[in-house]
Formats: C-alpha cells, sequence, structure tokens
C-alpha cells in the first residue's frame, strides 16, 4: 500500500501565504504604503509606517552589530576588522564611468508601437509557428521572480493554438523576423521595435544648469562610495589587509518592471560590506562569508527550510568575475515564487576589478603595500551584498503565519529581535487602578525595550493587534493584579496565559528576548 507524503506544517503554511494577504496586513497594521497614496501611488516607491520603520531599523541595527560593532571572529579566532561607512549618494559621475555602470548598467528594450507597452527584450519569449500560417507569438515571461505570470502567459499561447512551434527569446532573433511577431496584447503583427539599451540609473542635474556638463546620478548600489573612500580609510582607520568596509543605505534603479511589492523597487536600501584580502585568500574568504551570512539570516529568524544557497550559472558570471569563483545567492522561498526561491543576497568575488578601475580613471595609486613583506597589490573583494528593504519582506513573508484557532487568523512570528514590539501593556479596563498601574509599568520597561501600552477596546480585539503586528508578550493588569501585584502572560505563539509578579516582568524580558 502507498501512503501520499505527509506535508509539513511548513509546506502547509508556505502554501496558505498569499502576497496581497501579506500586502494587506502591512498596509492594516501600518508596515508598508504605497509611496503618495493619496495621489494614487507612485510604481516602485514604497513608504515605510510606523511598525515597518521600526522592523526596519532593526534589521539594519542587527546587521551593523554583527559587521561593524562586533564582527565575527575570523578563522584564527581573532575578531576581524571591519569599519562603517556613510558615503554620499551622489557622487562624482566619473565612479560610475570608472565601474561601467554608465556604459553597462542597463536592460535591452523593446516597445510596441500599438499598444505602446514597453518590454525587456530578453524577457519576451517568442513562439515560432513552423508551418509559417500563423503569426509567431511574442509571450511576456516577466522575471525570475514572477513565475505565475509566466504560466498564464504560456496556457494564453497555447490556447491561440501555437502548436508545432520553435521557442526562442527575443534577443536571439534577427531583426528582420520581427515583422512576423505578434507583441504580448497587441492586435497587428510586426509591431515590436529594435531592442535598445535602456541604462537603469536615475540621471539629475547637480547646480542651476540643466546641461549635459552637470548630469549626476543616484548610486544604485552602496558599494561604489566604499571603493572610493577604500585609500581615505586605509590611510585613517588603522586597518590592514584583510579588512571590511561596511555600508548601509538607499540605492535607486530605475527597474523597468518593479514587482512583487517591495521586492524589486526604484529605491531601496542595501547592506553592503566589502571585504579586502590578499588575492590567494580570497577563495577562503568567499566560503567564509557565504557561511556567515547564511547563519545572521537565520540568527534572525528566517527558517532554514526558506533559504538555499544557489551558485550562479556560468552564463551568469558577472564582468568582474573569474571563472570558478563566481556570486552566489542566498535565496528566500518568497510566497510569489514558491515552490521556487528569489534572491535576498549575493556573496560575489569581484577579484581586483573595481580598485584597478578606480587607479586607473583617478590616476591615484591604490595599491596596498604589506608592512611586514613590501609586497605591493591590488587587493581582492568579496561582497556579502544583501537587500535590507528586500530583507524586511522576508523577514515579513518569513513570520506571517495563518492561524484559524484564533480571532485575528493570523500572527506574525517575527524573532524577538527584529519583532518592532517587544512587548505590550493592556490594562483590562479604561478607567481606575488598571491603567495607572499599566502606565506605571510602561514608563519602567520602556526605558529597556520598544514597548507599547494599549488601553481602549476590547481585549480579544487588542491581542488580535498584537498578534498581527508581532509583539511576543502581552501583560494585562485586571483586578487581581490590583490585590496581589501580578499579571497575566500571553505567549504570542501559543496563546497560553501565566501569572508573573509585576516586579519580575523586567526579568522575564531579559530572559525571553534578550
Ligand atoms: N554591489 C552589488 C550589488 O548591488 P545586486 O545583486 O545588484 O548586487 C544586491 O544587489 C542586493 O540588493 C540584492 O541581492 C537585493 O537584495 C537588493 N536589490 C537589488 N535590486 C533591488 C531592487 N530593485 N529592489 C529591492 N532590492 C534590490
Amino acid at each position: 500500500m502507498t501512503m501520499a507524503a505527509e506535508k509539513t506544517e511548513i509546506e502547509v503554511q508556505s502554501e496558505n501565504k498569499e502576497m496581497k494577504d501579506i500586502v494587506a496586513l502591512c498596509k492594516r497594521r501600518g508596515f508598508i504604503f504605497p509611496a503618495s497614496e493619496i495621489y494614487g501611488g507612485f510604481n516602485g516607491f514604497w513608504d515605510y509606517g510606523p511598525l515597518g520603520a521600526e522592523l526596519k531599523n532593526n534589521i539594519r541595527d542587527l546587521w551593523w552589530k554583527h559587521m561593524v560593532k562586533t564582527p565575527p571572529l575570523g578563522p584564527d579566532g581573532q575578531p576581524l576588522q571591519i569599519v562603517g561607512l556613510d558615503s554620499s549618494i551622489i557622487q562624482n559621475p566619473r565612479l560610475w564611468e570608472a565601474s561601467g555602470h554608465t556604459t553597462s548598467f542597463s536592460d535591452p528594450m523593446v516597445d510596441c508601437r500599438e499598444t505602446k507597452k514597453r518590454y525587456r527584450a530578453d524577457h519576451l519569449v517568442i513562439y515560432k509557428d513552423k508551418s509559417g500560417a500563423m503569426p509567431w507569438i511574442a509571450v511576456f515571461e516577466g522575471d525570475e521572480a514572477d513565475a505565475d505570470a509566466a504560466k498564464r502567459m504560456k496556457k494564453m499561447a497555447k490556447n491561440i493554438k501555437v502548436e508545432n512551434s520553435d521557442v526562442a527569446t527575443l534577443t536571439d532573433l534577427d531583426v528582420a523576423d520581427f515583422e512576423k511577431i505578434l507583441g504580448p496584447d497587441a492586435a497587428e503583427v510586426g509591431t515590436l521595435t529594435e531592442p535598445k539599451e535602456f541604462n537603469l540609473m536615475f540621471k539629475t542635474y547637480v547646480g542651476a544648469t540643466a546641461s549635459e556638463d552637470n548630469v549626476a546620478y543616484l548610486r544604485p548600489e552602496t558599494c561604489g562610495g566604499i571603493f572610493v573612500n577604500y585609500k581615505n580609510v586605509l590611510d585613517t582607520a588603522r586597518v590592514r589587509v584583510p579588512f571590511g568596509i561596511a555600508q548601509v543605505g538607499k540605492a535607486y534603479r530605475n527597474e523597468v518592471t518593479p514587482r512583487n511589492f517591495i521586492f524589486r523597487s526604484r529605491e531601496f536600501e542595501q547592506m553592503e560590506m566589502e571585504w579586502f584580502c590578499h588575492p590567494d585568500d580570497a577563495a577562503e574568504w568567499r566560503q567564509f562569508w557565504i557561511d556567515e551570512r547564511m547563519k545572521w539570516w537565520k540568527s534572525i529568524g528566517l527558517k532554514d527550510e526558506s533559504l538555499i544557497l544557489r551558485e550562479h550559472d556560468s552564463d551568469e558570471l558577472a564582468h568582474y568575475a573569474k571563472e570558478g569563483v563566481g556570486t552566489v545567492d542566498i535565496e528566500f522561498q518568497f510566497p510569489f515564487s514558491y515552490p521556487g526561491f528569489g534572491e535576498l543576497e549575493g556573496v560575489a568575488h569581484r577579484c581586483d576589478y573595481d580598485l584597478t578601475k578606480h587607479q586607473e580613471y583617478s590616476g591615484q595609486k591604490l595599491e596596498y603595500i604589506d608592512p611586514h613583506t613590501n609586497e605591493r597589490y591590488i587587493p581582492h573583494v568579496i561582497e556579502p551584498a544583501s537587500g535590507l528593504t528586500r530583507g524586511v519582506l522576508a523577514v515579513i513573508c518569513d513570520a506571517y503565519t495563518v492561524d484559524e484557532n484564533r480571532p485575528s487568523g493570523v500572527f506574525m512570528d517575527f524573532h524577538p529581535s527584529v519583532a518592532p514590539k517587544k512587548a505590550a501593556i493592556l490594562p483590562l479596563t479604561a478607567k481606575g487602578e488598571h491603567p495607572e498601574i499599566a502606565t506605571k509599568l510602561y514608563m519602567e520597561l520602556r526605558e529597556h525595550y520598544a514597548v507599547d501600552l494599549d488601553i481602549k477596546q476590547n481585549i480579544g480585539k487588542r491581542y488580535a493587534r498584537q498578534d498581527e503586528i508581532g509583539t511576543p508578550y502581552c501583560f494585562t493588569i485586571d483586578n487581581q493584579t490590583v490585590e496581589d501585584g501580578t499579571v497575566t502572560v500571553r505567549d504570542r505563539n501559543t496563546m497560553e496565559q501565566d501569572r508573573i509578579a509585576l516586579g519580575d516582568i523586567l526579568a522575564f524580558l531579559r530572559e525571553k528576548i534578550g
């Protein structure tokens, strides 16, 4: 007898997570709003509400602590040397010429003359009818994170009976063949234009004259500011190779298809660290950082099962990568990619590409001279580069837990270290001694933890709110508190309630939350 394999609790949870429910909770509880919502929003831009800002700051601060304040111990058991930086978002445009962004940070785009829609050429899949009787059908496959859209479109291609077809990507076709193609959503054949490179950097003008001489760019990644400060840091911070420079901050990309909530947006935040090391040691450091970064994501609560490592294929190798030492991505199982995964962080071996380019373009010597051996070399760079805002999305998706046994129907299982509120204090009634005791407790706890004092509304609704914002513990002040100085403590995940003395609450939180 064969038995169907039983699904694990995590598999059941993953299947129950719907992006639309997560987006609705984020809006309802004040985590994330569309930017300028009262004007209809602005595609690819998002605002972080009171709880979203707390959550993002918590993740950022934990990363900063792990990288800069108390960096990990190296293979020799000694703390690594990593220093922080906060560089300008707008830099001398020569920086982006040297890094190759001005010429190569682009996607090939095609326009449809009929529908006026614009597509990434490498995302248009063409079904070529071999008989010659039918037009060739272009299907927009979206990006790797939108498997659902791709499935829908493929089904459409089948419905219009493109049997007996060869499949190719638009970028592989001869432009002369474009006249045979029916674009997505087009009624006429042959309306797609020749692909043109579209640079993803946001341009602006610095100073009062909007001329080409005054063009500057919003940084498309935070690491650029690190490379141009490598020498300043080396000369001032008393660091020696190997060492790291870490930076957190906004980055901007004029993404053609921002999608999947905050996963791919036009303004986002990155947490990047450039690790400068001797070329001979780079492979070992690369593995070190892959392991460290994976451990860190788990330490802030992401489940083992939700994370994988994916080595880049040879055709994905970046311009700076050498064969065999490409980028490894840490990928997370987002609900929109389920059962697949989407990139959360890349750990790249950038070799000496950036410093060599900046040396060439700036004319400044960026060699390192080993103080012991006098060896001169351009350090190699290992770069763990993650998205802070994408990390927020991963943490939110991982924490979202459907539970039909509670009034809210859902709770956010945040790890206490990232939870926006660590505890809530809830007086049972809004008048008299309950709120007085609650306020006194709140004034004491708020010196140590981010706590919420919530006085009004029935207690069930207040528990539901705390469940949905992921507060690990609720302390309820009731009549018994007045008599014997104990409160109920309710555990978010189990909903179990115990009594605990007012005077023991701080020690309780220290034990549970740290
Ligand atoms: N300095 C290397 C670099 O920027 P990347 O893979 O382009 O590498 C690093 O970006 C991380 O930044 C990604 O793993 C992702 O988490 C985040 N990221 C990149 N583009 C993003 C976007 N449009 N929206 C949100 N996060 C993004």
